[in-house]
């Protein structure tokens, strides 16, 4: 059965890649969450998307300019009626631990390289001893490849935009358990090969009712999606199915 992924949580209804997007995307019963990660000034991890804070929060300016006392001041939850920190990935992990989900931390390290991070990720991952939980990926594939080195036991998936060649090789030879690809750049047929040689495939962002028909019909690994309520129902048509 293909799992439902929620996109920076429950974004869909939800102000994106806060605990209150990321409890109700468990409460609605997506079978995991995907989220964001970039480092403060003094080396905490948080969950959020941009560089800056500007577009998600009350705050203007780099993460890497603030102290993790100094962002958590911030709402992000800026159209909402409740105030809502950033959450630090810490306090998402240990939250993880009270539930089932499986958890997608996507590294933002492309434009800001946050040395260090991996470290860290991987530090928190044994010590809350989630690793068989924990999927990273990233856009930059050095990172993914130097936190495998780091945490074989960790799974890794490089991220894409545009469609390559025989994907799975690619994955193979980095050592990745999965491709997490734009949905519009696989194919039904590379989905298919894909999986078939080993590599799961978990597309993004996908939020139209007939692209999730399409990746439910294939059998794909995964989806990830910003409305995992909408996606349930849909996948609840192919679970009738004999
Ligand atoms: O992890 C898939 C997807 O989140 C990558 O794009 O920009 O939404 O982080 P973006
Ligand atoms: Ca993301």
């Amino acid at each position: 059965m293909t799992q439902i992924f929620a996109h920076r949580g429950y974004s869909a209804a939800y102000a994106e890649n806060t605990m209150s997007s990321f409890v109700a995307a468990e409460k609605a019963g997506a079978d995991g969450i995907e989220f964001d990660t970039q480092l403060t000034k003094d080396g905490v991890v948080v969950v959020i998307h941009d560089e800056k804070v500007d577009r998600t929060t009350t705050g203007s300016g780099f993460v890497k300019d603030y102290s993790f006392k100094e962002i958590r001041k911030l709402n992000a939850n800026k159209k909402g009626i409740k105030k809502e920190p950033i959450p630090s990935l810490e306090e998402v992990l240990e939250w993880l631990k009270t539930n089932k989900l499986i958890c997608n931390i996507e590294f933002k390290n492309g434009l800001i390289p946050y040395e260090g991070m991996e470290e860290k990720v991987v530090e928190l991952v044994r010590k809350y001893d989630v690793a068989d939980r924990i999927i990273i990926s990233s856009f930059n594939h050095y990172s993914i490849v130097y936190n495998y080195q780091l945490a074989p036991e960790i799974e890794t998936a490089p991220l894409f935009i545009e469609g390559i060649y025989m994907p799975w090789i690619y994955a193979q030879s980095i050592r990745a358990k999965a491709i997490h690809p734009k949905h519009s750049a696989v194919s039904d047929h590379i989905i298919r090969m894909t999986i078939e040689n080993g590599i799961e495939v978990r597309p993004y962002t996908v939020n139209r009712g007939q692209d999730m028909r399409r990746l439910f019909n294939v059998q794909c690994s995964a989806i990830i999606t910003d409305d995992p309520v909408k996606a349930l129902r849909i996948r609840k048509e192919y679970e009738k199915r004999p």
